[in-house]
């Protein structure tokens, strides 16, 4: 089964997609997680994703769509991926259907978590992540049981992305409405596409939409 988790920056989409990959044998490919990989590589693309990101605006469509589509054809997506973070303009959704019908895959889901944007800037401004494992926090809304220790590899080192601060978020948010909202047409005119509330708390997002995925 592959899906599309949309949503603006902190809906949820990392946090459903890591808790769906388990239990659906799905794989998370967040364009986010991959480009931070580069900017901590120290490569070119790495170098240049930095500036633009820290900024809060897009990497260019041609850049992410050659990293997906590589990506795609590892072995470990054999059984099904949610794309995280992908596509994220119209022209973007267009070349993945054109990729996706070049490799005789198919779109099975795309689901919209929906939110109100200035929640999002507390949600984002809150967030820490497992330098270690990289399982993801909040300062209010998901605590580790044990403060200062990963419930799930007992690191004590823990890391916060350099774009999640206020005046980044509200880029980020207006680039969101003015290039990834249109998506949600895109897909609803194929009739694909479901809401699901964002806004209600962590686990009832994550049963919502286990009945969508069955
Ligand atoms: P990316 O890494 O994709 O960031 P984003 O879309 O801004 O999304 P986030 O990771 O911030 O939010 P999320 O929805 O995953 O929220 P999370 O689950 O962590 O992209 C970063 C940058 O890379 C972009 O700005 C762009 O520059 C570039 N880029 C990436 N993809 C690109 C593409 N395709 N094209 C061009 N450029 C691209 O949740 C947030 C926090 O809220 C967490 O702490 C969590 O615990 C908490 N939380 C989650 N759900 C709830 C809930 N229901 N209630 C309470 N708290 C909650």
């Amino acid at each position: 089964m592959n899906l599309i988790i949309l949503g603006p920056p902190g809906a949820g989409k990392g946090t459903q997609s890591k808790r769906l990959e388990d239990k659906f044998s799905m794989i998370q490919l967040s364009t986010g997680d991959m480009l931070r990989a580069e900017v901590a590589s120290g490569s070119e693309l790495g170098k240049q994703a930095k500036v633009i990101m820290d900024a809060g605006d897009f990497i260019s469509d041609e850049i992410i769509i050659n990293m997906i589509s590589s990506r795609v054809d590892h072995d470990d997506c054999k059984d099904g991926f949610i794309l995280d973070g992908f596509p994220r303009t119209v022209p973007q959704a267009e070349a993945l259907n054109k990729m996706l019908a070049e490799k005789s895959l198919k779109l099975n889901h795309v689901i919209e978590l929906t939110v109100d944007d200035e929640a999002m800037v507390e949600r984002i401004c809150g967030r820490f992540t497992c330098s270690n494992c990289g399982s993801g926090y909040h300062d209010s809304f998901q605590k580790p049981a044990t403060d200062g220790v990963c419930d799930s590899c007992g690191s004590t080192d823990f890391t916060r992305r350099a774009d999640d601060n206020a005046e980044t978020v509200r880029n980020r948010l207006t680039t969101y409405h003015e290039q990834t909202a249109p998506i949600a047409t895109f897909y609803g005119d194929q009739g694909i596409l479901k809401q699901v509330d964002g806004m209600a708390a962590i686990d009832d997002v994550t049963q919502k939409l286990e009945n969508i995925l069955g």
